[in-house]
């Protein structure tokens, strides 16, 4: 059976770089309190006119080089993002005719959060496997200064700007490439993540700016809670369909939210944390972005060598999951 592979991986960060320092000449924080809760030093932040479309194309265009493939060759194009250029049309759209994706090219966005980049890999990979489509592009893209509350301390500090992008191609050989992918939401949780208004429950008034509502709010202990169980439980699960131990994993890259949820997934998985890859200190949570911006910085360093076996691990709003099985 033929395989869906990476064929190119590519990231990009705005250069503005804020750090814990400068948030607490912002909100009542500290260095301390930010990097002791969480294991954030420093997050990137877009220009004002730098929007998620223009962060996700120059991610793209890096993959589109690594993998030698020209954009007129993309025929399936997915945004995972939580925070679109604007409601409609979709950011994929913007992406498509700043790339010089083909007018044939199907492009749409994905919402699934800080889990968006695994959905849409997901789709990516199913769309490919049945023929429909020869070459996708799968970005996650995050501009999420623009829907933080700098006024909360309590959800401020923990978010960042970036995009990464990879090309996904099919070749004949079995066994390699993406192996498998577990997704999953339970919706009784939506409520401890979200942005109150600006959609068609609570349409942009001028209450709903009053009221802040256009921003992220967060229970953030309960948010906790659930990564931790539900980012074990996947990646379990994906290990044991694959009839796999964790010791045949030789590198996991979970959602970068916190360093203490990923201590965590790693105690509780038994593997090392020198086989598990953190970025966060760099560039706090960037949502969708952190997963494939982190398997690019892991690959550039040489840490993804051919024949590994990978998973990537994802939680968010939602509350939604996923866990990909990938041989490089
Ligand atoms: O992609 C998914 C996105 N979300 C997440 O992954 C969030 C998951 N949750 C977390 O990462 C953690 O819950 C946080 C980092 C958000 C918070 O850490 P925590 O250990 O759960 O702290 P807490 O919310 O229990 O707050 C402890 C104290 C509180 O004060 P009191 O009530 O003990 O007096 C907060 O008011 O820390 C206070 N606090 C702060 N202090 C200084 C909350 N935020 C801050 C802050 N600086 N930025």
């Amino acid at each position: 059976m033929a395989s869906v592979i990476i064929a190119g991986v590519g990231s990009y960060a705005p250069e503005k770089v804020l750090t814990n320092h400068d948030l607490s000449k912002m909100v009542d924080t500290s260095d301390e309190w930010i990097y002791t809760r969480s294991g954030i030093r420093e997050r990137r932040i877009a220009a004002d006119d730098e929007a998620c479309s223009d962060l996700a194309v120059k991610a793209a265009q890096s993959a589109l080089a690594d993998a030698k493939i020209n954009a007129s060759e993309i025929d399936l194009l997915i945004v995972a993002t939580a925070s679109p250029d604007t409601p409609l049309p979709s950011t994929a759209c913007y992406v498509q005719h700043k790339l010089g994706v083909p007018a044939h090219a199907t492009c749409f966005d994905i919402a699934a959060a800080c889990s968006g980049f695994l959905y849409a890999l997901e789709i990516g990979y199913g769309q490919l496997l049945t023929n429909r489509y020869k070459r996708a592009l799968i970005i996650g893209a995050e501009k999420l200064s623009s829907v933080t509350d700098w006024k909360d301390r309590t959800t401020c500090v923990l978010f960042g700007d970036a995009a990464g992008a990879v090309v996904l191609t099919k070749v004949p050989q079995p066994n390699i490439g993406i192996l498998g992918s577990d997704l999953g939401a339970d919706g009784e949780f939506a409520d401890n993540l979200y942005i109150p208004a600006g959609g068609s429950k609570c349409p942009a008034s001028q209450k709903s700016v009053e009221d802040r509502g256009h921003f992220i709010r967060m229970n953030g202990r309960e948010v906790f809670k659930s990564a931790v169980r539900v980012m074990e439980t996947v990646a379990r699960e994906m290990m044991e369909q694959h009839n796999l131990t964790p010791d045949q994993i030789s590198l996991v890259i979970p959602h970068q939210a916190n360093i203490r949820i990923i201590e965590a997934l790693a105690a509780n998985l038994k593997v090392p944390m020198d086989r598990v890859y953190v970025n966060l200190d760099r560039y706090g949570n960037t949502s969708s972005a952190s997963i494939p911006l982190a398997l690019d910085e892991a690959r550039r360093a040489g840490r993804v060598k051919p024949g590994d076996l990978m998973l990537l691990v994802a939680f968010g709003a939602g509350l939604t999951y996923g866990a990909t099985l990938i041989r490089w």
